[in-house]
């Protein structure tokens, strides 16, 4: 039976008390499987064939790319389970961004493909099924979009009340829009992601809301099987490395528990290295890598036009660093020009994503020329949110009018370097021909 327990002083709690953090020391929980229960000759090929039969099963919990590695996530009865088929995205290869970034070969695991477009779902079905078991009718949280989107569309499906909080016009219109369509409350509150995340845990304490933000272990679990999936289409064999956006830090964390699960039951041999890219102006994991410091601090006031990842006190920082030390991780910043450029790249291989995803790309690029990836690498970069998520920073980004508001308050024009500008004609063919070049 999986229990929790707390990352600090490990103190154990069963997986029926609803809590967040430690009772203790307050410190995150993990949800923990004794290795022993699966121990013996052959664990790992055991998995494996499960898990592979599964693929080709007709069941909805087997077809879902979470549930199908069941063996490894909370119990739940099938009946309990609330799913959308989530999981089950493409790795890609993408052969203009790999020379972009100075690559032989590169290849992006597209989380945006999910139900509501964004990774969010793979830890929301796990999520609003504890939430389920625990008889909870109401749930919340505080988002920078995805999570408001992808909560709300579970919590429809499972009947349940939604509220969100989310940092008042700082968020990608597809995603406000989202929420809105689901049913879920929508609060608007006058501060950014920071203040939302605070505010939801204080209300989460004191009322019967579930709080359902990666501080919730149960939302990590559902995020891990970005690990399995990915090292199950690949026919077992990890990559060298594996590039995620960091925001509040919970994805980032969980894909690296996902590995280290896999490796503790010999499925394979090595982890990737887990390598986190953040935003310049909203990087303190980045600080404190670079730092080598004990502790993580926030940076007030985070801005970037990768409003997804405009995040200053990520919650999930013990965790990531964990994940940073089991894999020999690395943590590098980039640019608001570096991520709105990669972004055009990667719509310009045919797959797209929004602003936050591209840091990826952007992130390889600049370690490449720095020597400290290799361009022989067998990389996979997340690619965690849909290109139409965000389409007034794509549409800017073409027409030439980008621009953001720096930290200290200077507005900042943006090149568009890769833009495919709009072509006008008037209303008659030869012009239009003419316009055309054809
Ligand atoms: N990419 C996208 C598209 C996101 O929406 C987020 C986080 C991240 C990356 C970063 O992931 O927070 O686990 O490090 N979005 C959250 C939200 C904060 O509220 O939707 P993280």
């Amino acid at each position: 039976m999986p229990v929790l327990r707390c990352i600090n002083c490990q103190t154990d709690f069963p997986t029926s008390q609803r809590i967040y953090t430690c009772a203790r020391c307050d410190g995150l929980l993990d949800v923990v499987y004794d290795v022993n229960d699966f121990r013996g000759e052959g664990l790992g090929e055991h998995l494996t064939s499960v898990w592979d039969q599964r693929r080709a099963s007709s069941s909805k919990i087997d077809q879902s790319g979470v549930w199908r590695f069941r063996e490894l996530l909370p119990e739940a009865d099938e009946a309990e389970i609330v799913t959308m088929g989530e999981g089950a995205t493409q790795i890609w290869d993408a052969p203009r961004c790999a020379e972009y970034a100075g690559m032989n070969h590169l290849s992006f695991k597209h989380l945006g493909m999910n139900p509501t477009g964004s990774f969010k779902d793979l830890g929301m079905t796990t999520g609003i099924t504890q939430a389920r078991r625990l008889g909870a009718t109401s749930v919340a949280c505080a988002s920078t979009g995805n999570t408001s989107a992808s909560m709300a569309a579970y919590a429809a499906r499972a009947g349940m009340k939604a509220f969100v909080f989310i940092p008042s016009g700082q968020i990608a219109l597809g995603k406000l829009s989202q929420a809105l369509d689901y049913g879920a409350v929508v609060l608007q509150i006058d501060g950014d992601f920071d203040d939302a995340m605070r505010l939801v845990r204080e209300v989460a304490n004191e009322s019967p809301l579930y709080l359902l933000n990666s501080v919730n272990p149960f939302r990590l679990e559902g995020q891990k099987t970005i690990a399995f999936e990915m090292t199950q289409q690949r026919g077992w064999q990890p990559p060298d490395r594996v590039v995620v956006p960091g925001g509040n830090l919970g994805n980032s964390s969980a894909i690296a528990k996902g590995f280290h699960e896999l490796l503790e039951r010999g499925v394979i041999a090595k982890a990737p290295k887990i390598t986190i890219i953040q935003a310049e102006g909203a990087n303190p994991l980045y600080r404190m890598w670079r730092d080598k410091a004990e502790t993580l601090t926030p940076v007030r006031g985070a801005a970037t036009l990768a409003t997804a990842i405009k995040i200053g006190d990520p919650i999930s920082w013990p965790k990531a660093v964990r994940g940073l030390r089991w894999s020999a991780g690395e943590v590098e910043q980039v640019t608001e020009q570096e991520i709105a450029d990669a972004k055009a790249m990667i719509g310009r291989d045919g797959i797209g994503c929004e602003p936050a995803s591209a840091v990826t790309l952007a992130g390889i690029k600049k370690m490449v020329a720095a020597g400290a990836v290799n361009p022989g690498e067998d990389v996979v970069a997340i690619l965690t949110g849909h290109v139409l998520k965000d389409p007034d920073f794509t549409v800017s980004y073409h027409a030439g009018a980008l621009s953001y508001t720096s930290k200290n308050g200077e507005k900042i024009r943006l090149e568009s370097r890769y833009a495919n500008a709009f072509a006008h004609a008037p209303a008659e063919r030869g012009a239009i021909m003419k316009a055309l070049g054809v």
